[in-house]
């Protein structure tokens, strides 16, 4: 998160989000808001482009003050310190005391300064407040990224399970770094592992880092191979001349989650003959020119939004993400307990797939070739695919609000780094 004002993905895109909305919406300062927050609140976002940002609005993005000053909006001191049009838990409306009083889960708070118990952040509305994303260019009536809303509705919250749980949990060790401290069983780790593992490659490619940040962002990188390997359940199974494969989904929201463009995971099967040639695959990756080829079976999970009767783009699913107004599909895999009535009224559409209430898994079906022996299945995931890549630099190619060369950059950083390579959340070998 610290590094969430100086991720190229996010400048190229914004770049092209103020371009796209030139003279309609200074869509910039949303994305500013909730991407380097202290520059927002200090009056920075704008210019949109970013070019009043200072070095520690790049340096600090998502930091430590923003979190620890966070007020519940939903109680009294909250309700004193917000306006009435205050969205709660949602597009970046924090609410902040200027007291500067640190804010956070204990109920014996030790530290240099001031510092009281907060419910609110052991809770998932606290994080709610940036993950669950509408676009007020449309009124809100726009899903951008709905993590809170699908764990809202999921068995999770009904079982008490918050983001903290699951993405900071808890260890034995020291608050912070101030002397005399007690130590504690239940010091939260500040890791914030989603699937970013190859993000902190181009960080360090691109940025010249102090070693106690390379070393963060290595360590970031692991726990995020480990997320991501904890993500899911994989099964093959053998039915009469078919292959039956099931994912199920273990996270606490959809499986992906949160920002849509470009991500992807997928199944990828390998059937085998008794002198060990691969003589059927789907969902083939071709690591060197990066395409997913596609094949009658593939199955890929994904959330595609795009452009409905928007003027000047042509419909169908896009990059655009500001633009866009529809979602053309989301098949992404629910969580445990979820519910379709709910999901509809949120915004959390799934488009494209079929899911009963509560049904957390999902099962592909494949037809196993004369002389196979054995299969191997993988499920893969990738967080940045070619396409997208293409789309940041093609169209920020003359964009004056581009104004730091990200798109290039960007692209440059794919290139080095081969290509956003995909990460394996699981695998499973069957005789057949
Ligand atoms: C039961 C454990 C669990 C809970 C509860 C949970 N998550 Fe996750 N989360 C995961 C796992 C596993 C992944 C990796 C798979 C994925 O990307 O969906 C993940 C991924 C993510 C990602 C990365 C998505 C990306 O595109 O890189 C974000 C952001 C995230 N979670 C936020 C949240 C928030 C916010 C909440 C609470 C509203 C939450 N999570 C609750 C387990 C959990
Ligand atoms: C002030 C807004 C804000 C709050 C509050 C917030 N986040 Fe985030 N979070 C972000 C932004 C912005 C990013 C994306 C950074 C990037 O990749 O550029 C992010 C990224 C993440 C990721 C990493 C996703 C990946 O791709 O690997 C996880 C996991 C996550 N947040 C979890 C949480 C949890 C859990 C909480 C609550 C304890 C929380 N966040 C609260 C703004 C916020
Ligand atoms: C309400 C808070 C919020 C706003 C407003 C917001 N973002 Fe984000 N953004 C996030 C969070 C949270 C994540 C991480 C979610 C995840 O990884 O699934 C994220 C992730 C991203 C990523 C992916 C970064 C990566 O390394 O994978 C990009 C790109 C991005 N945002 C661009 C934008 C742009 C452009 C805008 C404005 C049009 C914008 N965001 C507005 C909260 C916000």
């Amino acid at each position: 998160m610290s590094f969430a004002a100086v991720d190229p993905l996010f400048l190229a895109l914004n770049a092209i989000s103020n371009r796209d909305l030139e003279g309609v919406a200074e869509v910039g300062d949303f994305c500013l808001r909730c991407h380097t927050p202290a520059a927002w609140l200090e009056g920075r976002s704008e210019p949109v482009d970013g070019s009043a940002l200072k070095e520690k609005d790049f340096k600090y993005g998502v930091a430590c003050d923003l979190c620890m000053r966070m007020v519940d909006p939903l109680t009294e001191e909250g309700k004193a310190l917000s306006r009435p049009d205050t969205m709660v838990y949602a597009n970046g409306q924090y609410v902040l005391e200027d007291d500067y009083v640190r804010r956070g889960p204990y109920s014996d708070p030790q530290s240099p300064h001031k510092s009281q118990y907060s419910e609110f952040h052991t809770k998932s509305e606290f994080c709610g407040t940036c993950h669950d994303i509408y676009n007020p260019v449309y009124n809100l009536e726009t899903p951008v990224e709905t993590t809170y809303s699908e764990w809202l509705y999921s068995a999770y919250s009904e079982e008490g399970v918050e983001c903290q749980d699951c993405h900071m949990p808890a260890v034995e060790g020291y608050a912070a770094y101030a002397g005399n401290l007690e130590l504690r069983d239940n010091i939260y780790r500040h890791e914030f592992a989603g699937s970013s593992v190859w993000m902190p490659d181009v960080l360090v490619w691109m940025y010249e880092l102090e070693p106690g940040e390379v070393e963060a962002l290595m360590k970031t990188k692991e726990r995020a191979r480990e997320t991501m390997r904890s993500a899911a359940d994989l099964e093959a199974r053998r039915e009469g001349d078919m292959l039956v494969v099931r994912v199920t989904n273990l996270a606490g929201h959809k499986l992906p989650t949160g920002y849509p463009e470009g991500r992807r995971m997928w199944l990828n099967i390998r059937f085998y003959d008794d002198a060990g040639r691969v003589i059927k695959e789907s969902g083939r990756y071709d690591p060197v020119s990066a395409e997913l080829v596609k094949d009658d079976e593939i199955k890929v999970y994904e959330a595609k939004p795009g452009l409905k009767d928007v003027d000047g783009f042509s419909e169908g699913p896009s990059f655009h993400f500001a633009m866009n107004n529809w979602i053309y599909k989301d098949n992404r895999i629910p969580p445990r307990g979820f519910s379709n009535r709910a999901y509809e009224e949120r915004m959390a559409y799934i488009r494209g797939a079929t899911y009963e209430d509560g049904q957390y898994w999902d099962t592909t079906v494949y037809a196993i070739p004369v002389g196979a022996v054995r299969v191997k299945v993988f499920l893969w995931h990738q967080s940045v695919s070619k396409e997208f890549i293409e789309f940041l630099r093609d169209e920020n190619i003359g964009n004056n609000w581009d104004i730091f060369d990200a798109g290039e950059k960007m692209y440059a950083a794919w290139e080095a780094l081969d290509r956003s390579p995909p990460v394996e959340m699981a695998g499973v070998e069957v005789p057949l």
